[in-house]
């Protein structure tokens, strides 16, 4: 898909939105990077919510060639739209969320967007609640996360399983890094670009939750100023997860690693 250009656009949140891509009273440009596989029923429906929401706004869909033809959706979704918001990313096979992201990250960060945001296609992330997000970065922050355990943060239909293996997962985080983050394995969060430019993300080898974990460790430890806004999770009511137990044993080895790396490194400190 083509570079973003200019579209007719109306002023949001008192910004001027005649440039691309633009949210919030500072004028910035903002980029939703939305990977998907098999989702072709739920990816009209998310974009259209978020562009009902903050018309402004460019997306990204980064699609791993879903079997379902979604990518096709998202071609004509993004040729329907006369602003020239939707971007599409096609992908030759089925990678990961994490490489999904990097590959998004990229393409954005080579397009100069200030904000760079991650939410799924499933409809679990309300593109109502993404002002929550924008106006924490519009206050400074450097990583807006939004979260599930923070107060105000709400579950919807989440199955007591998937429920009890999350807060297992971020308790055994914050015990295992040290890390004050309530919700460290949200996959819905805003990226100030400059975080993004500074965490080698060529580094980054995780795919799964893991790759959440990743991401929002790195922030903390470079020093960047990381935040959590309460969101409502909704699971979603079209087509399936696509996490598996691969993806949750890569998350106990990789964290325990981190921790462990940074202890060592603690010490080394003090030694010196
Ligand atoms: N391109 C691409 N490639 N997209 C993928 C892949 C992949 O390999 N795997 C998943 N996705 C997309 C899905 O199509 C969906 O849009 C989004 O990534 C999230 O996938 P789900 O399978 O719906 O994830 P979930 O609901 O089980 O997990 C959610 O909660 C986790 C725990 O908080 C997500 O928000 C995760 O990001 C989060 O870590
Ligand atoms: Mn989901």
């Amino acid at each position: 898909m083509g570079e973003p250009t200019a579209g007719d656009g109306q002023p949001e949140n008192g910004a001027d939105a005649t440039a691309p891509g633009v949210v919030g009273p500072y004028g910035e440009r903002a980029l939703v990077v939305i990977p998907t596989f098999n989702e072709r029923e739920n990816l009209p429906v998310i974009v259209e919510r978020l562009h009902a929401a903050l018309p402004g706004i460019h997306l990204l869909v980064v699609d791993d060639s879903s079997p379902d033809g979604t990518g096709e959706v998202a071609d004509g979704l993004a040729a329907e739209d006369a602003r020239n918001r939707v971007h599409v990313l096609h992908r030759v096979e089925k990678d990961g969320l994490g490489k999904a992201y990097l590959a998004g990250f990229a393409w954005g960060l080579d397009r100069d967007y200030a904000t760079i945001i991650e939410m799924d296609a499933d409809g679990s992330h309300a593109p109502e609640q993404l002002h929550r997000l924008l106006d924490a970065v519009n206050d400074g922050a450097d990583l807006v996360i939004g979260s599930r355990y923070v107060p105000g943060g709400q579950l919807v239909n989440w199955p007591r399983h998937r429920e009890m293996l999350s807060r297992g997962a971020n308790t055994y985080a914050r015990l295992a890094l040290g890390a004050r983050v309530h919700d460290i394995t949200a996959g819905f969060r805003a990226y100030r670009r400059q975080v993004l430019d500074k965490i080698e993300l060529d580094t980054v080898e995780s795919a799964g939750y893991c790759f959440q974990i990743d991401l929002a460790w790195r922030a903390v430890r470079a020093g960047f100023d990381v935040r959590e806004v309460p969101i409502t999770f909704t699971e979603r009511e079209i087509g399936e997860s696509k996490m598996s137990g691969g993806v949750m044993g890569e998350a106990f080895v990789m964290v325990a690693r981190w921790g462990i790396e940074s202890r060592i490194e603690r010490l080394r400190g003090l030694r010196r």
